[in-house]
């Protein structure tokens, strides 16, 4: 059996890493700036989003609700051999990898984004904000709020809404409202036009103009990553993962994802830990963004404009600019609490690839196995032909997580044919 696919794979209950940690998790901090950012953080996202944030319970159940719209969405994804990329790389043991991309909204962030529009339906809300970068997690945002029958708006860097207008079709073909910010739509969006009406926007604006807009009209607000309560609900990607490799009699020897925020790692390799088996953890990021490497572990700020807590983490500093590379995704200046503090033991270790290398990984992935990855998973994917590549790792299984599919970043291989 290559390919693994059943309801029963979808887990009931969501794995929260927390009381398994090597020591326990520095709690967010009201930011230096705004010393009530704990308590707007409070008041703007759902209170079971706040519960689910501070437990130390190691799972939580599934809303059958919420399982439901798993399964619509596609889950379980499908967990693969990757026999053409083994035999391809010449590689003398086994790799298989879990297709996040397969998702109806093509990326794993719609894992959390479900449960977290479900959580402020449940409130009597009628409207759930939040912000996006390149899109992906406004799309899942906006198809989350969809089928909870909520109004969702979505306040996008205007530099990404005018150069992807593909994503902002997606979002509103789920029933997104896409703002371009800096907007009129808030405050704080108004003062920066006044400044310059020509504003490329950022993340740490949309950010501002998102909770802004959530506190004015009594909405609620979604977080996209590096949250403890979101990783939690992406462990769902490591526990089917488990119960496919179960079914297959396979037991996986080292297992690689990409990092942003931290997410889809998280999700996908925590569950694991429950084994205490010594299996090697490898996280990939971009080199043009060297967070283990080069950034220290201290807590910062979340977004760049300060106005929700810090948090104790691998960071390059809230102000890091780092160059725009395809992979946006992994821009963001910190990594997950849990994961940092995995990376600081030891347990977990990091690999950095530069965009040209991670170019060819995405070419060898498509033209073997036939997926076009996200420019983001693409780094986990050259990691893993780095790995695979090196005598010492032979004979090894191998898992790799596929966080995205990349059919909206095919600039990325223009001229590069
Ligand atoms: C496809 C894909 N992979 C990875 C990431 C990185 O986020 P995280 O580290 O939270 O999984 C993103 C974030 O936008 C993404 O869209």
């Amino acid at each position: 059996m290559l390919n693994v696919q059943s309801e029963e794979i979808v887990p009931r209950r969501w794995y929260n890493v927390v009381s398994d940690l090597p020591e326990p998790l520095p709690p967010p901090r009201s930011s230096d700036r705004d010393h009530s950012s704990i308590e707007l953080l409070n008041s703007i996202i759902p209170r079971e989003m706040l519960r689910q944030e501070f437990t130390f319970n190691r799972y939580e159940t599934i809303p059958e609700e919420v399982r439901v719209q798993y399964l619509q969405i596609g889950r379980p994804t499908p967990l693969i051999r990757a026999l053409n990329l083994e035999k391809f790389l010449g590689y003398r043991g086994k790799i298989f990898y879990k297709l996040e991309g397969a998702t109806a909204t093509g990326s794993h962030k719609i894992n959390t984004a479900i449960p977290q529009a479900y959580y402020a339906a449940q409130e009597g809300i009628e409207e759930i904000v939040t912000e996006t970068g390149a899109g992906q997690w406004g799309s899942a945002t906006a198809l989350a709020g969809s089928i909870n029958n909520m109004k969702t708006t979505v306040f996008m860097v205007k530099i990404s809404y005018e150069q992807k207008p593909a994503r902002r079709t997606v979002m509103s073909l789920y029933n997104g409202r896409v703002i371009p910010s800096p907007s009129s739509e808030t405050e704080f969006g108004r003062n920066i036009l006044k400044e310059n009406p020509s504003h490329p926007g950022s993340l740490g604006i949309a950010i501002s103009e998102a909770v802004e807009y959530t506190i004015a009209n009594g909405l609620r607000y979604m977080l996209g990553s590096v949250m403890n309560s979101v990783l939690t609900h992406q462990s769902i990607i490591g526990q089917e993962a488990i119960s496919q490799l179960d079914i297959l009699g396979e037991s996986p020897d080292t297992l690689i994802g990409c990092v942003g925020g931290g997410s889809n790692f998280g999700g996908f390799v925590f569950p694991f830990l429950q084994s205490g088996r010594p299996i090697e953890l490898i996280a990939s990021t971009a080199r043009e963004v060297p967070k283990f490497s080069k950034g220290s572990y201290e807590y910062d700020a979340i977004d760049s404009a300060g106005i929700l807590p810090m948090l104790r983490m691998y960071t390059l500093g809230s102000k890091f600019v780092p160059e725009k590379i395809y992979a946006g995704g992994l821009r963001y200046h910190g990594a997950a609490p849990s994961l940092s503090l995995l990376v600081r033991s030891g347990r977990v270790n990091t690999d950095e690839v530069p965009e040209d290398e991670v170019i060819q990984a995405l070419k060898i992935f498509a033209s073997t196995q036939g997926i076009i990855a996200a420019p983001e998973s693409g780094h986990a994917i050259a990691s893993l032909i780095r790995y695979a590549r090196n005598r010492d790792n032979q004979g090894k299984t191998i898992v790799l997580n596929v966080s995205g599919h990349g059919y909206l970043d095919l600039k990325i291989f223009e001229g590069r044919e």
